[in-house]
This record gives structure tokens, C-alpha cells and sequence, in this order.
């Protein structure tokens, strides 16, 4: 077997060509100016059959983060797996949200249910290094990359496993409680479709119609928020309205959404009732 140049495995047309640059860095471990300076090198056979073989999985439609092993959110790097969700692009208005609602509070406490790899937690620990952040996960295996991330961006996460409030110790209140729950409907055709072939089905569906651990989440938050605290919660890009009704019924105030980058109304939250009313 003759040894590929790398050029022309850079002249591939099956993939686009950021994403073969982005396979050959991995497989190389080198950046982009070596790939630059060294493309007509015949590649080490080792490392063809490497690339060969993510090849193959990414022509069978495995998304390219879990082929590299990490994603970019926030302007972090953070490892997943196919235990996690791939963060989103567009999860980051809840992020900017979350830290909006506890600008004016010192060492706030926040909440962060269902946190996959720790995406939104992190990201929030890292913005606010004097909050108390706490994220839970019914997955442990979840919770393992989650905590790996925390550890390699030195984010100050308290972790704990568990179904929704469940997870959470008896006595603790917060200033915040962010989610971003299973919300795709169980019978929705693009669960079969795409990136979320492969993605953990217990993190896109809650096995129903979309609404459930949206409204269990809504249902339990005042018992866990401080007089005041708020609630902000990611969702599909139907379900703002009702999501907003679920907020109001369960007593909240100041209940609005927020769009996503594509204009869509993709967080709702609320602040919950002061003391005394
Ligand atoms: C849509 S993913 C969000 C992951 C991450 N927060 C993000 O935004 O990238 C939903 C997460 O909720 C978790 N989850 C599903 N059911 C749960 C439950 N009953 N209690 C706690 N977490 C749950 C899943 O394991 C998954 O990590």
C-alpha cells in the first residue's frame, strides 16, 4: 500500500474541507500552519489508518464533535462523549441570561438540572468565580465528563446525581435555577435524523410530548428558590407559549422569553414571588 500525501487527502471532496483539516489536526495532533508546511509529507501509515477510520464514521453521519472529542461553548473547550449532549450554539442566551439575573448578587447560588457536560454550569462558574454552583444529572456517566470538565477549566462545580430535584440536598436555596431539560417530543422523526441519531435519547426526550420535565422542573423550582430567585429554562421552538403558561400557573412573576441567535423564542423564565405576598 502506497502512503497518502497529505494533500491529497486535504483534495477529498467526500467531506468539506474544514472538516478533513479538522480530522487530519486530530489524528496529527498538529495545527494548521504544520498541515500548511508539510503537505506534501507522506503520511506515517498509522496515522492514515486513523484517519481512514474517522473517515468512515463521519460518512456515517457521527457528528464531528464526538469524533474530536470536544466542542467549543462559550468560548471554552469542553470534552464530550456520547454520554453527552453536543453543547448548542444557541444555549449560550441562557447562559448570558443566567448571568444577567445574578449581576446584582454576591456569591449567588445557582442550580443547574440536567447538566450534560456541564456546559451551562461551567461556563457560569467560570463567568462568576463567587458563585455557588450547583449542577446535577440522573446520568452518571454524564456526570463523569461533566466533572472532567470542570477540573481541566478549573470551574468550582458542585456535583450531584439524581432525577431533577431529587438530586438536590435538603435546606439549599437559590438565587437561580437554570435548565436545559429533554424537550423533544418522543414520537418527533428527527430524533432518527442528524447529529441526534447519536446523541444520549434521555437527554433530548422526556419520553412524552416535549412538555413534561419542562413542567416537572416549573412544578418544583419555588420550593428550592429564595424569595425573588429566578428561573430560566431552554426549550423547543414552540413551546415559548407554553412554557410561559407553565410559569405563570405555578406563580411566577415578570414571565417572559428570550430569542436564540436565529430569532427564535428559545428560553422562557420568570422571577419567583418576594416574601410576604
Ligand atoms: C438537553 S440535555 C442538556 C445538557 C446540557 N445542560 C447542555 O445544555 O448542553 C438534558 C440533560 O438532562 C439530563 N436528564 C434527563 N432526565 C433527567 C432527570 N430526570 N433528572 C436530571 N437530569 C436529567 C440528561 O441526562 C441530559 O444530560
Amino acid at each position: 500500500m502506497t502512503t497518502p500525501l497529505l494533500n491529497s487527502l486535504l483534495a477529498d471532496t467526500r467531506l468539506p474541507r474544514l472538516e478533513v483539516r479538522m480530522l487530519l489536526e486530530h489524528v496529527l495532533g498538529k495545527p494548521r500552519a504544520w498541515l500548511l508546511a508539510h503537505d506534501t509529507d507522506p503520511l506515517d501509515p498509522a496515522v492514515a489508518a486513523a484517519y481512514e477510520a474517522l473517515l468512515a464514521r463521519r460518512l456515517a453521519g457521527e457528528p464531528m464533535a464526538y469524533l474530536l472529542g470536544h466542542r467549543e461553548f462559550m468560548g471554552h473547550r469542553f470534552r464530550v462523549t456520547p454520554d453527552v449532549l453536543i453543547p448548542r450554539p444557541d444555549t449560550e442566551v441562557l447562559v448570558e441570561t443566567a448571568l444577567e439575573c445574578v449581576a446584582g448578587v454576591a456569591g449567588p447560588a445557582v442550580l443547574d438540572l440536567g447538566t450534560g457536560s456541564g456546559a451551562i454550569a461551567i461556563s457560569i462558574a467560570l463567568a462568576r468565580r463567587d458563585a455557588r454552583v450547583m449542577a446535577s444529572d440522573v446520568s452518571a456517566a454524564a456526570l463523569a465528563v461533566a466533572a472532567g470538565n470542570a477540573w481541566d477549566l478549573t470551574a468550582s462545580v458542585r456535583f450531584v446525581e439524581g432525577s431533577w430535584y431529587g438530586a438536590v440536598p435538603a435546606g439549599e436555596g437559590f438565587d437561580l435555577i437554570v435548565s436545559n431539560p429533554p424537550y423533544v417530543a418522543s414520537d418527533d422523526p428527527h430524533l432518527d435524523q442528524g447529529d441526534l441519531r447519536f446523541e444520549p435519547r434521555g437527554a433530548l426526550t422526556d419520553g412524552a410530548g416535549g412538555l413534561e420535565d419542562l413542567g416537572r422542573i416549573v412544578a418544583g423550582a419555588g420550593r428550592h428558590l429564595k424569595p425573588g430567585g429566578s428561573l430560566w429554562l431552554e426549550h423547543g421552538w414552540d413551546q415559548a407559549q407554553a412554557v410561559r403558561g407553565l410559569l405563570a400557573e405555578a406563580g411566577f412573576e415578570e414571565v417572559r422569553s428570550r430569542q436564540d441567535l436565529a430569532g427564535i423564542e428559545r428560553i422562557s423564565g420568570g422571577r419567583w414571588r418576594s416574601a410576604g405576598r
